[in-house]
């Protein structure tokens, strides 16, 4: 769920729960009131029947015939009221009404107590004992046998019943009619119209939030390269982010304002330091390519030196010794001057500014050459090499693809033992061509698999036989990033044992 239907969620709910509350406690103040009243009135009401008639009890034990119409006379003004004669223990000796009660029918006394005590009460609820699942308001007075001296106990009770319904059916349908439907109605609205006002107002809070969070992802998705320096502290919309300025939300002060000055304090520094980085990284490369550069030319010549003293010291019996020694010192020579070039190679294809001289060509007929450069080697070790494709063209930089096809070439020659086979092979695959460099050699384990490509990643099972050409880990790093330089991948498949499949793709040509 979105921030923005939180908020306005919120806030509905907040609203609407604040109505129905607001209308609970208006209804039950009003119940209150109606009671409060209605026991007020009737509680005046029998202070003054007692007052005028103070002895009842006589009365009515001189005419129980007639007392029930006396009584009925007394309340002919009160039609929502019935008026009973009450024994000491609740039962009832004479009432108003017609409808017959239960013989040796009681009131509970608890509220008649309490409603005839000293102790002023609010309102009482008692029984009525016309409808006795239904509470009523009462009231009741003690009524004494001798009406002069008030200090003798009381006989009996006077005890007034106010049907609530009949008392509160207008009122309540007045109450509902004039406040409760239209207050309903009104708070309604309001709560309608703020949930309303709460959607525009969250929309546009959250709004910059928006923006920000689709800057970062523009970030996380394309990275610093594309940053132009001082663009995310000069004040310009910057990857859609609203401005840092004065005109943003809240002025740039409210809390989105200073997340979104700090976002683009964050995206200036981390571009600096990107920059920084990228200046570095440039150094380092053009360092190492520059020392690669020195260092080749003199173990160029040292090489040549060491293969001139080897020929020479060929036939010489004289010197077997040191020719052994020469052996040693030639391929160290050798290892290092082709660490030398891999490194320098590296550094320069990693250049951003780097630029291949790609041009249409018959990569069958590129894989021919570079065959045809092994197969000496491949003769000497006993290993026979195979290319073997139609003509299939593809923009390559011939220098690049000859020298990735040549690490490949050179790796599956130093993985072979005598006997094995290499098979070059190129072959067109929608809009893909696929270079696939094949050999039965001693394979890779699959946990190697994944680094393979990984700088100075050598793969721990796969021992070379003594060809006495060693490496570092570098050639396939090279071949990645020459088939990365031309559009394409690079996969490898290999079952320990039995052989490796390495295979180029490259986008093919139009
Ligand atoms: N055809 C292959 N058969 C078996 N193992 C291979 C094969 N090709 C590569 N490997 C394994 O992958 C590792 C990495 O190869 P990579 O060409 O990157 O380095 P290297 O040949 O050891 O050294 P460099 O190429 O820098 O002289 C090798 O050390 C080897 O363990
Ligand atoms: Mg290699």
């Amino acid at each position: 769920m979105s921030v923005r239907l939180k908020i306005a969620l919120t806030i509905f709910l907040t609203g609407f729960l604040t109505a129905v509350g607001v209308v609970a406690t208006v209804l039950y103040a009003f119940e209150r009131f109606e009671r409060e009243t209605t026991y007020y009135r009737a509680a005046g009401f029998l202070e003054r029947v007692v007052a005028e008639h103070g002895d009842m009890l006589g009365m009515q034990e001189r005419f129980p015939q007639e007392f029930s119409g006396f009584l009925r006379s007394l309340v002919l003004f009160e039609p929502d009221s019935q008026l009973y004669l009450l024994a000491m223990d609740g039962r009832v000796i004479a009432m108003s009404g017609d409808t017959p009660l239960p013989a040796d029918f009681r009131v509970n006394m608890g509220p008649v107590k309490e409603a005839s005590g000293a102790q002023p009460m609010p309102y009482v609820m008692g029984d009525d004992p016309q409808s006795m699942d239904a509470n009523a308001v009462i009231a009741a007075r003690p009524l004494r046998r001798s009406a002069i001296l008030k200090q003798t106990d009381a006989a009996g009770y006077l005890y007034l019943v106010c049907h609530k319904s009949v008392i509160n059916q207008s009122s309540l349908a007045a109450f509902q009619g004039s406040f409760v439907k239209p207050t309903l109605v009104l708070i309604l609205a309001v709560v309608a119209l703020s949930t309303l006002l709460a959607a525009w107002v969250a929309t546009s809070i959250t709004r910059p939030l928006a923006q920000m969070s689709a800057a970062v992802a523009h970030v996380t998705r394309e990275g610093l390269g594309d940053l132009q320096t001082g663009q995310a502290i000069s004040g310009d919309v910057y990857l859609g982010l609203p401005k840092t300025a004065s005109d943003q939300v809240g002025n740039g002060t409210d809390e989105f304002g200073r997340l979104n000055n700090a976002l683009h304090s964050m995206l200036d520094t981390l571009r600096q330091q990107w920059a920084t980085l990228r200046r570095l990284d440039h150094f380092r490369r053009e360092g190492v390519s520059n020392l690669s550069h020195d260092l080749r030319s003199p173990l160029t010549a040292t090489a040549a030196c060491l293969e001139t003293l080897e020929n020479r010291w060929a036939q010489d019996d004289a010197h077997a010794d040191d020719r052994q020694l020469l052996a040693v010192a030639l391929r160290n020579t050798r290892n290092a001057a082709r660490l030398v070039q891999s490194l320098g190679d590296l550094a320069q294809l990693d250049e951003p500014t780097f630029q291949l001289k790609a041009e249409l060509m018959d990569v069958g007929e590129l894989l021919d050459d570079v065959s045809l450069r092994f197969r000496e080697r491949a003769i000497r070790q006993g290993i026979a090499v195979t290319a073997d494709s139609d003509s299939i063209w593809a923009k390559v930089d011939v220098e690049l693809f000859e020298r990735a096809i040549a690490n490949l070439m050179d790796n599956a020659l130093k993985f072979c033992a005598s006997g094995s086979s290499i098979q070059l092979a190129a072959r067109k695959q929608g809009d893909q061509v696929h270079i696939t460099v094949t050999d039965t050699g001693a394979g890779i384990a699959a946990a190697d698999l994944p680094h393979l490509f990984d700088r100075l990643y050598q793969a721990r099972q796969s021992v070379a036989p003594a060809t006495g050409e060693g490496g570092k880990g570098l050639g396939l790093a090279i071949v990645k990033r020459i088939v990365e330089l031309h559009g394409g991948q690079v996969a490898v498949s290999s079952v320990l044992g039995q052989g490796t499949v390495i295979d180029l793709r490259l986008p093919a040509a139009v």
